[in-house]
């Protein structure tokens, strides 16, 4: 059964997802030809800073940043680095914050400059993908049916999905169970009931779903070279709506 978390408990998770939106917002503002991702990782650490928020990248199984950057063929986990990013890449941002012992956890992927069409469509695919699956995030359905959502979306762009990684539960810790696969039955696996908070993350591939770790221990890029994108939130479900908590507040 999926933890159902508390009103105070989610009101930290509101606040921390609002941390990550945050730096969503200032890293997208920023992102672009010529600036590199460790810059973008300052960026993040000040958002932390001035939220009074602690990372929970910083140091996770010895991760040294509080954001990832993956460029092109990168689909998750890229260390930001030194290398300016160039027109036509594409990027991969990941956050995450804790407020309060609580967590949120969210991806957005973006072209710098100017991209090639099929950057633009994969980054088109897993919005939509996500957007989807956030739609599926209802009570009385299934986790299946979140998969299956980012899965039937993806394809329907003519596009694959990862399926060496997955979505997850989050709560007092970044990573909890149960997987959130991006695919599935729909109608199977768990019920979704009013209070459960899940990061769903489709990460979507113009190519084989094969992948590598790079030799730094953590970058996951696709075997064959094909470029990827990834964006997630973290989303509560409710008794109507679903609610995305990694949201700049109203
Ligand atoms: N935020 C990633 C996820 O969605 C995990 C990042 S791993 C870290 O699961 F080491 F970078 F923190
Ligand atoms: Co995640």
């Amino acid at each position: 059964m999926i933890p159902v978390r508390r009103t105070e408990e989610l009101a930290a998770m509101r606040r921390a997802g609002r941390v990550v939106a945050e730096m969503h917002e200032v890293i997208r503002a920023a992102a672009a030809p010529g600036v590199t991702t460790r810059q973008l990782d300052d960026l993040g650490r000040a958002v932390l800073v001035r939220r009074g928020a602690r990372s929970n990248f910083l140091g996770y199984h010895g991760y040294p940043a509080v954001i990832c950057t993956s460029v092109n063929s990168c689909v998750i986990h890229g260390i930001p680095d030194d290398r300016p990013l160039a027109d036509g890449d594409l990027l991969s941002v990941d956050c995450g914050a804790i407020v309060d012992g609580w967590h949120g956890d969210a991806a957005f992927s973006m072209g710098i400059g100017a991209v090639a069409p099929q950057a633009r469509a994969l980054i088109d695919a897993a919005d939509q993908a996500l957007a989807a699956a956030v739609a599926a995030m209802v009570a009385g359905g299934r986790l299946g049916d979140v998969g299956y959502a980012v899965e039937t979306v993806a394809a329907r762009h003519g596009f694959d999905v990862i399926r060496d990684y997955c979505g997850h539960g989050i709560g007092r810790a970044m990573h909890e169970e149960p997987d959130v696969p991006n695919w599935g039955r729909p109608g199977k696996g768990p019920r979704l009931r009013a209070g459960n908070v899940l990061a769903i993350e489709p990460m979507v591939i113009a190519g084989d779903d094969e992948t590598d770790v790079l030799d730094d221990g953590w970058g996951v890029v696709t075997a064959d070279g094909a470029w990827a994108a990834h964006t997630e939130h973290t989303v509560l479900v409710t008794d109507g709506e679903p609610e995305i908590l990694t949201r700049l507040g109203p």
